[in-house]
């Protein structure tokens, strides 16, 4: 049977993560299992999303799957997975197999996931310790437990099980969050898809619309250039629904003279963009949409210009958060001055969440934000949203004219050697640049 799959080259990166992984923690052996297929209700499945630490070790997407690493002098690399099946593969399709995914995959020994239980026990044997992950299955604890217990058990024979167990994730978080040329490749097609969803998104948005209409148009945007999948749950929210930070219903109508707020990017081979982008449903941004609009905007401008090597992870928020609060007390939403409502808090009626996050094969990325507690200091090679916000819920001391206004404004920004790149440009963010565009729809 012919496999379209067969045919896709495997780039050597994944090997050449896995032989850093090898030297970093020097001996011991590695165990990480991908993700479970998940069911959604009764025998249909949600759609299947390989772990994203496992993924970024082997390039290897079908479940039922695990990496071991036997590293040392001589590291071994080794996949579990699933052998060839001519009757499953008429009903789900495609496997590897174990001979085709040594070579294609690199690896220098592969067995049969039915025989885990069984070649665990004698990976383990004299190891003096053991990378894996533990506490986020409960099942997947217990198997490993199990192999440490049959190792256990060979002690008057000699045999001497891991005295050390690490948790796996936080060497492997220190290497994602430097992305390489292949990464970064994928983030920037990944990108240039999401910004032109974006784009799609505001011509196809007018009054007596749905927000669930514009969110087909960016799914339809997505798929339509190679992107498997939303990195997340879009969210498209107008008017009002734009105060409601995590809003995912989108199935309200949308009405002229209100803004639509739209959070939503592709995951492309693995990885995610992340954008978020503002506008008026009518095409026309009121004067105090656009008041509130340049506020924010004036934020992530001055945020993003903050980002380069060498300046620590919360210098973007702090700066977001220092125009933002000049503003707030210029629109009369906060009183007296700017060190006061900074120190105070004041703001965050208005501006409750973050400045951004590390961003890769997880929206929400892999890494520390602090070491030693201490916030971190941005290098080269990392990636990171900037998407600051301002949501004005009605309340006291809230005028008319600005409530049920919520705005967030989110790029997606690599540090260079120099300063910083913005991954996501091409989705229009200026009131001229987004009213030129939404003018174009006729
Ligand atoms: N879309 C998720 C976030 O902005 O963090
Ligand atoms: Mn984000
Ligand atoms: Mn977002």
């Amino acid at each position: 049977m012919p496999n379209p799959d067969d045919t896709i080259d495997v780039p050597a990166d994944y090997a050449q993560r896995r032989s850093r992984l090898a030297q970093t923690i020097q001996q011991g052996v590695v165990v990480l299992p991908t993700a479970p297929e998940q069911i959604r209700n009764r025998d249909a499945h949600y759609a299947y999303r390989y772990d994203s630490y496992f993924y970024y070790l082997t390039g290897f997407a079908e479940p039922e799957a695990v990496l071991v690493i036997i590293a040392g002098a001589t590291p071994r690399h080794i996949l579990f997975c699933r052998e060839r099946d001519a009757e499953r593969e008429t009903w789900e399709g495609f496997r590897h197999g174990t001979e085709l995914a040594r070579g294609k995959f690199g690896f220098d020994e592969t067995h049969a996931i039915s025989e885990l239980d069984e070649v665990m026990p004698k990976l383990l044997a004299d190891q003096p310790q053991l990378y894996c992950h533990l506490g986020s299955d409960s099942h997947w604890d217990t198997r490993v437990l199990g192999w440490l217990n049959a190792v256990r058990a060979q002690a008057r024979a000699g045999v001497a099980a891991p005295a050390i167990m690490h948790d796996l994730h936080p060497p492997i978080d220190e290497m994602r969050l430097i992305k390489d040329t292949h990464e970064l490749a994928i983030m920037r097609r990944a990108a240039r898809i999401s910004t032109g969803a974006h784009k799609r998104a505001m011509r196809m948005t007018s009054p007596g619309g749905t927000e669930y209409e514009i969110e087909a148009e960016l799914l339809h945007e997505f798929r339509r250039y190679g992107a498997q999948a939303p990195a997340y749950t879009p969210i498209v929210a107008g008017g009002a629904n734009a105060c409601v930070l995590h809003y995912v219903q989108n199935n309200a109508p949308l009405r002229d003279g209100e803004l639509l707020l739209i959070d939503a990017g592709c995951e492309l081979d693995g990885y995610a963009s992340d954008i978020t982008r503002t506008f008026p449903v009518s095409g026309a941004f009121a004067p105090a949409q656009r008041d509130v609009y340049q506020m924010v905007l004036a934020a992530q401008t001055a945020a993003i210009a903050v980002v380069r090597p060498g300046v620590t992870w919360n210098v973007p928020h702090d700066t977001a958060v220092r125009v933002l609060a000049q503003g707030l007390v210029d629109l009369g939403l906060c009183q007296g001055s700017v060190d006061k409502v900074i120190e105070t808090g004041d703001y965050k009626q208005f501006y409750m969440h973050r400045t951004g996050h590390w961003l890769g094969l997880d929206v929400h990325d892999a890494g520390d934000y602090k070491r030693a507690n201490q916030w971190r200091a941005l290098e080269p090679g990392m990636v990171l949203t900037v998407e600051p916000g301002c949501y004005i819920r009605p309340g006291a001391g809230v005028p008319r004219h600005l409530e049920n206004i919520g705005i967030r404004i989110e790029d997606d920004v690599l540090v260079t050697m120099d300063g910083n790149e913005v991954l996501t440009l091409a989705a229009p963010r200026s009131v001229a640049d987004i009213e030129a565009v939404m003018r174009s729809r006729e």
